[in-house]
Formats: C-alpha cells, structure tokens, sequence
C-alpha cells in the first residue's frame, strides 16, 4: 500500500461526504432505544441496517441473534495482509429520550444546525453516541475498498445494541463466539478528543455498578392526616439511606467501598496537568462553578480516577400537578456507582445492598434490581497500536493527540481483555459539550468528517 493510497481514499471521503451525511441520517431516524421494550422492533431495524450497508460496501455482516437485541458480525479477511486484524467496535443503541419537551426538535429526525460561531453541527439522539462515531469507521472502510480496492488489514466489525443498558447478553454471546472474534485488536470509537482541535487517546476508562432500590412500607398508600406521625414513610427511609452515602468530605461511606482504588503514578499526573484543564471552564460550560465531590483531589481525578457514586433518579409519592396529602406505600431510587482500580464490582454491589438492608425496618421490605456490572479499565499507555494512533491523528488534525482518561464506562473493553484477551485502541471524536444522554444531543461536523478521514489513516498505519 502507498501513500498515494491513502491520498486518493482521503480525497474520495472528501468527495463523497454529503452521502456519508446521508446515510447517517438514515440510521439516525431509527429509534433504536435499547432499554425500552417497546423499541425492540427498532433496535432489530438498526441493526437489519447496518448489516444491508456493511454487506453492501463488501464487508459480508449479518445479524446474529442474543438473548436481547441482535449483534452485527462482519469479516472481510485476505491472504496475507499485514498488521493485525482488528475487530471495530461500536453500539446502535441509543439512550431514551426525556425529558422530550426539552428537545428543540423531534429527536428522531436528525438535522444540520449552525451554531452562532458557525460550527455546524448534526443534532439528533445517537449522533454522538454512538452512531455517529461508528459512522466514522464504517464510512472509512467503505472508501478504503472503492477507491483502492480492499482494506489495508483484514478487519472486522461487531455492532452491539445494548450498551446504553448495561450489555446484558454481551458475555454470553462473547464466550459462544470466542474464535470468531478473539482477533488481535479491537478499535473502539465510542470516546471522545480533547478538545474541539485536539484530538486524544483514551487509556482509561471507569467501571460501573448500576442498582435499583424500592422500599415498601404500608401495604397501600395513606392518608398522611390519618396514618402521618405513627405509620413509616418509605420516601423518608429512602431519602436517609441516599443521604447517608456520602460523608462530609464526600467520600462514599459504604464499607470497603475503596478497596482497590489506585493513585495514579507522578507521571501520569505530570501529563495531565500539562493538558490545561480548569474547572471554571468545564463547570462554566453547564452554568455551574462550585466543584462538587471528594475533598482534596485535583477535578481530572474526580473524573477519571476517583470512584464515585450518583443517585441517577428517584421517585415515590405524588408526581401530579397540585398537591396531595399522600403517605406512599412505595419509594424508589436508581444508583450507580463508577468504579476505577482493581475495585470489584460485585462486592461493591453487596456491600451496597448490606449497607441499605441495615437501614430498612424489619416491619418494611427491600427490592434489589440490578442493572450491569463492570470493572474500571486501563490500557498500555505505550503499546504500538497507540503509537500508531497518535501518529494517524497528528497527520490529520495537525496536533499531537492527548493521551486521556473517560469518566464513563464502556463494559466490553473489560470483556475483550478478560474473556477473548484481546486489547482495545480507544479513539473517538466526541466533545464534551455534546449533550450526550441529554435533549439535543449533538456531534460535530467537523468531527464526522475528520473522524472518516482519521481511522482511514489509522487503517493504513496499522498496516505499517
Ligand atoms: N459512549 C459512552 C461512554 C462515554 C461517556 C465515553 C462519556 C466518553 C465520554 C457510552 O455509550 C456510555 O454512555 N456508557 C454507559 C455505560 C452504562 C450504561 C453501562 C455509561 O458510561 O453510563
Ligand atoms: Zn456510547
């Protein structure tokens, strides 16, 4: 493969890019939801889709079932090729859509906006995350085999539909296909850069432990005239268990909860402070200023290498409008908790349900549901794959890439490396101010188009 290659495929991307606009169009109309059942129709649409388009571009895919929503496996190996074979990564799935009266426009009709500094910009769920993203590489391949023929490695594709709801069917569907997709690599876009300039590597990612809680009290909901003052509140048994998660220097008082958390080594620190990260500036950006959370750690490791725990929703009593004096039988929250180190993200889970079981009464009851589980992860800062990276995203942003962490979780990272000991390349082209699981969610334009160009040159310096 030549570098003139590799200049005809980027010029063909440049070329061909309003139709990669459109075709992310096509995908972004789907409302593929994957934790609501009543998309499951969707979530197989997306994925009847992909496969049709992968198929099309000459990566033969298909759709495979799970016990949830389908995967899509694609391969397109040949004799010979060098460098590894990678296997892509991303997910169709995308995050619910409320509070909808917040969205400026219809979620699922994906749209083109100029913001007042003229950045131009896709709005639509799931144009950042994550179908955007695995726009960027399907898009790449797609003009690596029309313009020069073939890929420059031998590559394939697995698309997940579950991820924004924990990859429930993702192990067993990994452990029944470990030869197919025990490949070298697997690359990754479902982070974000930097900055708007700058692209990044992402080395770090936080592990998750996701818990529901309902607590009942009476066998039916009271009069709070009648019963207040001597029947038990489940709401107030609630809110005391919430409250009591945190201490004074918010830290996370459930017991042994930071048990294999690690402090990142000086030079790690060294790098990141170089990166120039102010807290005025993120917390500015979402009308805050007032850091939150543990004392005594610099806000880069409250976001990627603390623990943390959030109360992600609660609910019990009367939501209407107007008021009503009302003694609820039931009380609910949703908590998640962002793991980083060695913690276990199953004994944190029961260590958890110890702590709320403690502070329920014996005359009321408890309901655990579990929502996915995964440890915090971290990558060879090093490893060739990356070097290779950085160098394909300085040829195309004109930067050196920032080598990063991600305060959120990708689970199948974890599951690469446990159960097909495959390493991950984690690049992507997201921004911070994306709005991802938010209304209005976003992705760049700019990072559409420099995210197709960026893996067509990470195809080819793979294959050095
Ligand atoms: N793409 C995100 C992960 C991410 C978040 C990357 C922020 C970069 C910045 C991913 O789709 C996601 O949201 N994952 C969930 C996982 C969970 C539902 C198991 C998360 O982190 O909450
Ligand atoms: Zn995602």
């Amino acid at each position: 493969m030549s570098s003139d290659a590799l200049s005809k495929v980027l010029e063909r991307i440049d070329a061909d890019f309003d139709n990669s606009l459109d075709r992310l169009f096509d995908l972004l109309r789907i409302p593929s939801i994957s934790t609501d059942p009543a998309h499951a129709g969707d979530c197989r649409q997306a994925a009847e889709w992909l496969a049709k388009e992968l198929t099309g571009i000459g990566i033969p895919s298909s759709v495979r079932e799970t016990n949830g929503h389908p995967m899509v496996i694609g391969h397109r190996t040949g004799e010979g090729k060098p460098g590894p074979h990678v296997l892509f990564y991303g997910h169709y799935d995308v995050q619910p859509v409320d509070p909808l009266d917040l969205w400026h426009t219809e979620p699922f009709a994906p749209r083109v906006d100029t913001r007042p500094d003229g950045t131009k910009v896709i709005v639509a769920r799931g144009s950042a995350d994550d179908k955007g993203q695995l726009m960027t590489f399907v898009e790449a391949a797609r003009a690596w085999i029309s313009e020069a023929g073939d890929l420059p490695i031998d590559v394939s594709i697995m698309l997940e539909g579950e991820e924004e709801s924990g990859s429930p069917s993702l192990r067993p569907f990994l452990d029944a296909n470990k030869d197919e997709l025990s490949l070298d690599l697997a690359l990754v876009c479902d982070t974000g850069m930097w900055d708007a300039e700058t692209p990044a590597v992402t080395t770090m990612l936080r592990g998750l432990v996701g818990e529901e809680i309902v607590i009942t009290a009476a066998d039916r909901d009271l009069h709070s005239g009648m019963y207040g003052g001597l029947a038990r509140n489940p709401i107030h048994i609630l809110v005391d268990i919430l409250a009591g998660l945190h201490d004074e220097d918010g830290r996370v008082t459930v017991p042994n909860f930071y048990d294999g958390v690690i402090e990142m080594p000086d030079d790690v620190m060294a790098m990141w402070e170089t990166l120039g990260f102010t807290t005025e500036g993120f917390l500015g950006e979402i009308g805050l200023k007032l850091p939150a959370g543990e004392e005594g750690r610099t806000p880069l490791e409250k976001i990627w290498t603390r623990p943390t725990c959030e109360i992600n929703g609660v609910s019990g009593g009367y939501q209407g409008a107007g008021f009503k004096t009302v003694i609820a039988s039931k009380a609910s929250a949703k908590v998640s908790f962002r793991l980083v180190g060695n913690q276990n993200p199953e004994k944190i889970r029961e260590a958890f349900r110890a702590y709320v079981r403690s502070k329920v009464p014996e005359d009321c009851s408890v309901e655990f549901h579990e929502h996915g589980g995964s440890p915090a992860l971290r990558l060879d800062f090093n490893s060739p794959s990356l070097s290779s990276a950085r160098a394909a995203l300085e040829a195309e942003w004109g930067k050196p890439a920032a080598t990063i962490g991600c305060g959120g979780s990708i689970p199948i990272v974890g599951d690469f490396k446990n159960r097909l000991n495959m390493d991950s390349l984690l690049v992507g082209f997201g921004l911070d101010d994306d709005q991802v699981h938010s209304p209005n969610e976003k992705y760049n334009m700019k990072s559409f188009k420099s995210g197709i160009r960026s893996w067509a040159r990470i195809l080819a310096e793979l294959a050095k």
